[in-house]
């Protein structure tokens, strides 16, 4: 007896310390899990549009718009992973109006044959969620020969847009909803190397990437004003994702032991990490609301940087010429 007595004082402090450290850890999570959208919506009727809907934050935002009852197509660069998705959303959510189509933003010409077969069978778009990216990629090009970031997180979605306007208006009220994130603040036009020709750092170039985001939403709103679709973007947080996928130490079974219940405590579920799109998308309150920017289901401040109009009119120009679109 006494020795278990002698044994659990020794142990006390050890385990109240790791207690400790749990709830800490416990509180942590729950304060950096963000706002929530708890509004109720009936989105039936409505069509939507995700890219990236297969896996992440694109996944738990198509999962919830089929909640509510709209009709969601998942735009995906990988056939067999959107209708994963796809299946998987349906079950969980008994909406069957749920369609996985290939759409891979890498190629214009992919983004294209996504755009004319989606115009075939629907001639209504309320929602276009913006939401696929890439993050940390080696230098890579996409079909058309831009650098990663850039062609897939800016050049391929704002061809996907040009090209989807005509039914968002023919829709309005419509909203498209980019996600970008807060390492645009971070982010530079780089006017002289836009495509990282002579110099490549994947951290700068996804930061870019998430301004051009920004730029291209602010100016869209611009051009959209009093059409009845408005333009917002956002910050979703960080979420756990697949987004760190290329971080080959971050992959490692050290980081992961070792990182694992840090990042347990500081990072979203997608889940959460999805809310601030979800808002965007669907708060009616919003309705009117164009070319802002959202964190944590409120107004943010974006960084100087991204207020630059003359800039975001120069990439708007440039953009038009990369993607092909003679306007
Ligand atoms: N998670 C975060 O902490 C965080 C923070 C700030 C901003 N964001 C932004 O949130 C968005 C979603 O990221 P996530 O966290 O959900 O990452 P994720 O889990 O890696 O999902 C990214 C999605 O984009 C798709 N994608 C990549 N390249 C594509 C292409 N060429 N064509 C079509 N789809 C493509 C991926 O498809 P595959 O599955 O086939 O690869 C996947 O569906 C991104 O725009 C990201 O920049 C995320
Ligand atoms: C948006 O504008 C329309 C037309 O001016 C108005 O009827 C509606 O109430 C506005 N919505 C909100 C949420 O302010």
């Amino acid at each position: 007896m006494e020795i278990i007595i002698s044994f659990l004082q020794k142990i006390a402090p050890f385990l109240l310390a790791h207690g400790f450290v749990g709830i800490i850890a416990f509180c942590v999570r729950l304060y950096m899990q963000g706002g929530k959208f708890k509004k109720q919506t009936d989105e039936t009727g409505k069509v939507a549009i995700v890219t990236g809907g297969n896996t992440g934050l694109g996944k738990e935002t198509a999962m919830e718009l089929a909640r509510r009852g709209a009709t969601v197509y998942l735009a995906c660069r990988n056939k067999e992973k959107g209708e994963k998705a796809q299946l998987e959303i349906i079950k969980a959510t008994g909406n069957s109006n749920v369609f996985a189509r290939l759409c891979d933003l890498s190629s214009m010409e992919s983004i294209r044959e996504f755009v004319e077969d989606f115009k075939k069978e629907q001639n209504k778009l309320h929602i276009l969620i913006n939401n696929a990216g890439v993050f940390w990629e080696p230098r890579r090009v996409t079909k058309e020969g831009f650098e990663t970031h850039l062609g897939v997180n800016h050049i391929g979605h704002f061809l996907l847009t040009h090209l989807l306007l005509d039914v968002l208006k023919k829709s309005a009220p419509s909203r498209i909803v980019v996600v970008a994130s807060k390492a645009h603040e971070r982010g530079q036009i780089i006017v002289e190397d836009i495509n990282s020709e002579e110099f490549y750092d994947e951290g700068v170039a996804y930061c870019q990437s998430k301004l051009a985001n920004i730029l291209f939403a602010r100016e869209l709103a611009k051009q959209l004003e009093g059409s009845g679709v408005t333009v917002n973007s956002l910050n979703p947080g960080i979420a756990d994702t697949e987004i760190a996928r290329n971080m080959i130490f971050f992959q490692t079974k050290f980081a992961q032991t070792l990182l694992r219940p840090l990042l347990w405590a500081m990072m979203k579920t997608p889940k959460n990490g999805a809310q601030t799109t979800l808002y965007v998308a669907l708060d009616p309150e919003l309705e009117n609301i164009s070319g802002q920017y959202f964190s944590d289901c409120k107004l943010a401040p974006v960084s100087p940087a991204a207020l630059d109009d003359q800039m975001a009119k120069w990439l708007w120009a440039k953009t038009e010429k990369w993607a092909g679109i003679g306007l």
